[in-house]
């Protein structure tokens, strides 16, 4: 794919409701602060599923590209309550937006 991390942000628009880059600020979701390189389950202070603590994910762009087609099929158990990004090149600008972000 051609990626396009400006589009990206707009595909963010559905994760912003849970989800803030802000280091240490936590909503439904857990902070997204320097997510790309991340390990899963490891923002302190957010109360996990032990399906997404114990997943053993570390949150590359690959990774990502997949999580986020259908998280509840890629981490079984996970309480992010979010269908997925169907399209791939959606899902592939926001992860461009994701790394982006995480510089
Ligand atoms: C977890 C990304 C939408 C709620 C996560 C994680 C990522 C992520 C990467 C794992 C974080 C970690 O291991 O530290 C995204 C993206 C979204 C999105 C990119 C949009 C495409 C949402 C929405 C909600 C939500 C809309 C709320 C309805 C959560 C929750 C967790 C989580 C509760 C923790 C899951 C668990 O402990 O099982 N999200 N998310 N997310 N997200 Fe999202």
């Amino acid at each position: 794919f051609t990626t396009d991390a400006a589009a990206g942000e707009k595909v963010f628009a559905a994760c912003r409701t849970c989800h803030v880059f802000d280091e240490g600020v936590n909503r439904v979701g857990p902070s997204l602060h320097k997510i790309v390189g991340r390990k899963s389950g490891s923002v302190a202070g957010f109360s996990y599923s032990d399906a997404n603590k114990n997943s053993g994910i570390t949150w590359t762009p690959e990774v990502l590209f997949e999580y986020l087609e259908d998280p509840k099929a890629y981490v079984p158990g996970t309480k992010m309550a979010f269908p997925g990004v169907k399209d791939a090149q959606k899902r592939a600008n926001l992860v461009a937006y994701l790394e982006a972000q995480s510089k």
